[in-house]
């Protein structure tokens, strides 16, 4: 394992990740009091990296529950959704015989167990079966999970793919699954705010007020700079205060951006870091990131690029249809911007955030937002 103390990965182990102790100790709080919990937050900000950090903190502490997580971005229908849970279900099982007894739970279809020849992890795949044979997989699944000795978190990561099932109501069939468990506890994760926000706050949902929130929000700049200056310090390396001010400033203190700089910087310096260390990582990873951006380019509009590029150059933008804004970045009209801004929040080019009686808009893709604004 690399000596690197910066991860790129969500999780791996607790000193290497930052803080996130009020929220740790808020969804162990949601778990013992047996409530489900909705989490939302901007990709790349640390959701995943939060779920691995409360099972981790589940496993060393011997708090009484069986963990399973379950990514379910990649899948598109309910038969994949049932071979992501299960396979998930499977992985954490780990002993062949309580795997053996799982799959025998699923009796309305004829599961078959494998390895995946990339992963060495348990693969489940599924004979072809009918919406409702599925259906009763779904069920026997869960029950599987209300039955097991132990209380039994399930993290749902992505939670708002279920949305795009074609043919069924997935909302409503799992909720109907799902609301007479007692010894199964549901952490739902999402970074469409709208979409999520829409399904367990909208009267006419069926996850309607199901759930409580929590709301992922950056790290604070002075713990993230204190843990940025320790890690350096553990592995016998010095960064001045000035240093990680740069960084954070310039990864706008988002997570994954601000990881991803330091990771770099700690590879190339010597004992004391110096800016150009800094500089030079940034440039490195432009650099490296360039051929992306240069294929966004290419699957969006001019316009939609011009006006990318105008959000960049601003850093934030609040009066998006502002003459002023229009004027100075040669955008046509007012309509124009809406159209343009709409089109780059459905491709998750463009973050809107609520503040105060606005919504700010920024380039989501933080590394992208620093090349625009230098091009
Ligand atoms: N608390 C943390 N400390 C250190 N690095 C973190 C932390 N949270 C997130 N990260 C970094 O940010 C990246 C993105 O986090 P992730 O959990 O995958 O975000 P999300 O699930 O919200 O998209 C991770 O790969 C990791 O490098
Ligand atoms: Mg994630």
């Amino acid at each position: 394992m690399s000596d690197n103390p910066f991860i790129l990965e969500p999780y791996r182990s607790k000193d290497l990740f930052c803080d996130r102790e009020n929220e740790l100790a808020q969804l162990m709080g949601h778990l013992e009091n047996g409530r489900n919990v909705t989490m939302i937050s901007p990709r790349r900000l640390g959701k995943t990296g939060l779920i691995f950090r409360l099972f981790d903190e589940i496993k060393t502490t011997g708090a009484p529950y069986e963990t399973v997580y379950a990514d379910i971005s990649d899948t598109l229908s309910l038969e994949d959704f049932i071979k992501v849970l299960s396979q998930a279900v499977a992985t954490q099982l780990k002993s062949q015989s309580k795997i053996l007894s799982f799959l025998k739970a699923l009796k309305s279809i004829r599961p078959l167990l494998g390895v995946d020849p990339f992963s060495g992890m348990p693969q489940v795949s599924i004979a072809f079966a009918t919406n409702e044979q599925q259906q009763r997989t779904l069920e026997d699944l869960l029950m599987f999970l209300e039955n097991y000795p132990q209380q039994v978190v399930v993290a749902i990561d992505e939670f708002q793919q279920i949305r795009e099932y074609e043919g069924l109501n997935m909302e409503a069939v799992l909720r109907k699954h799902i609301q007479h468990l007692h010894n199964v506890r549901f952490i739902y994760c999402g970074s469409k705010k709208h979409t999520m926000a829409n399904m367990f706050t909208n009267a006419k949902s069926p996850f309607y007020e199901s759930t409580v929130f929590l709301s992922l929000e950056k790290l604070s700049e002075t713990v993230y700079a204190d843990f940025i200056k320790h890690q350096f310090e553990r592995r016998g390396k010095s960064i001045g205060d000035e240093h990680v001010r740069y960084i954070l400033e310039w990864t706008r203190d988002y997570t994954y951006y601000t990881q991803k700089v330091c990771n770099r910087v700690f590879e190339i310096s010597a004992k004391q870091v110096r800016m150009e260390d800094v500089y030079s990582s940034i440039s490195f990873i432009l650099d490296s990131e360039k051929e992306r951006f240069l294929e966004i380019r290419r699957l969006i509009t001019r316009s939609q690029w011009k006006m990318l590029k105008a959000i960049a150059s601003e850093g934030t933008v609040s009066q998006i249809t502002s003459s002023a804004f229009l004027t100075k970045y040669g955008i046509p009209s007012s309509s124009a911007a809406l159209r343009n801004i709409k089109a780059l929040m459905e491709k998750e080019l463009v973050l809107a955030e609520p503040s105060g009686q606005n919504v700010t808009y920024s380039v989501y893709n933080v590394f992208l937002s620093r090349y625009l604004e230098q091009m």
